[in-house]
């Protein structure tokens, strides 16, 4: 899937633009580098964009070089720092921005970011005429139009390794831990790690969790031998959830540890796929750009690369496969 492949010229670029939004994700940086390296082999300037769209609407943007991108490849979080900016959810800032661009002679920008990022893009595009061109980039993977999301396979790896250290001492202590990850509503990162890593059972996101029929399933597999057990529990919209199934099941007796992953999922080296991933989809968004293609979004689907029109990304909701949490209920017996 990660060959490049031949794109004929259709939009004479000089300059583009490349920032990151929203939460980091580990292989931002990998993606920005192959924008910035793609734009060097193609005669494109780029202009880093730092704090993703606060950076824009402030005008703080910078040349990239090929040297300005050295040894970036493998680190975690984003070299253009990001943020979350409420200011561009006003049509009037989407605007300035436009005109800044235009200003600096900007002729398309590369959106780095989940689904909120994507967003501010279409929107860009829709009402200013700017061309725009996202990539995900989010540890949820929660992105609709795409099987996979830069940082998705990374936060999986991070959140495995914490895993099996707590496993170790859930095992030598005979304990019961809840194990709380990111990954908002959709439950990627819990039902992955929690199948990777051999959990006994896997709380998504969209229900309640039931502390009784949670209990009667512990005491369950206590019978059948178990002196320990690892619940993987995603962490939903409503925060605190792992702490109130904790009090719920003291009450009932138990003793549950509680370990919330929380950010470290978000930093840390991009795995191999990771880097690959982003490098490949941050080449071919600069090759996509002189295509003429814009308002979209550059995806996989079944190992393949997808061009996803931005206005079907924003606003669906991604779901995880059912079969995926079945396997986990068949594996954790
Ligand atoms: O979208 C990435 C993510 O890490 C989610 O998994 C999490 O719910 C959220 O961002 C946390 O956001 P913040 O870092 O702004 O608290």
């Amino acid at each position: 899937m990660y060959g490049l492949t031949p794109i004929a010229r259709q939009r004479p670029l000089q300059r583009i633009a490349v920032l990151t939004s929203g939460g980091d994700a580990p292989g931002m940086n990998a993606a920005i580098r192959a924008v910035v390296r793609t734009g060097c082999a193609e005669g494109v300037e780029v202009l880093g964009i730092r704090r993703g769209y606060s950076g824009l609407l402030a005008a703080d943007m910078t040349p990239l070089d090929s040297a300005a991108v050295a040894n970036i490849l493998q680190r975690g979080g984003t070299v253009l720092k990001s943020d979350r900016c409420e200011a561009f959810h006003d049509p009037a800032n989407r605007r300035k921005a436009a005109d800044e661009l235009r200003q600096q002679g900007v002729e398309a920008l590369v959106v780095i970011g989940g689904e909120g990022s994507l967003t501010g893009a279409l929107h860009l595009e829709q009402e200013t005429g700017f061309p725009v061109l996202g990539l995900p980039g989010t540890i949820d993977n929660d992105i609709y139009g795409s099987d996979d999301s830069i940082g998705f396979d990374s936060a999986v790896n991070t959140a495995l390794s914490a895993i099996d250290r707590i496993r170790d001492t859930a095992s030598s202590h005979d304990r019961l831990f809840l194990v709380e990850v990111m990954g908002r509503n959709t439950g990627f990162i819990a039902a992955y790690a929690g199948i990777a890593g051999g959990a006994e059972l896997i709380l998504a996101p969209q229900r309640e969790p039931d502390p009784e029929a949670l209990y009667r399933q512990l005491l369950k597999s206590q019978q059948a031998g178990k002196t320990s057990s690892l619940v993987l529990v995603a962490e939903g919209s409503k925060p605190g959830r792992t702490q109130w199934l904790a009090q719920e099941l003291e009450q009932k007796g138990l003793e549950p540890r509680v370990c919330i992953l929380g950010h470290t999922q978000r930093g840390g080296a991009p795995t191999g796929h990771d880097r690959m991933l982003a490098s490949y989809l941050g080449s071919m968004a600069v090759r996509h750009l002189l295509a003429g293609d814009s308002q979209v979004m550059l995806g996989v689907r079944n190992n393949t690369r997808v061009a996803v029109p931005l206005t079907r990304v924003v606003n669906r909701r991604k779901h995880l496969d059912p079969g995926v949490l079945e396997l986990a209920a068949i594996l954790h017996e």
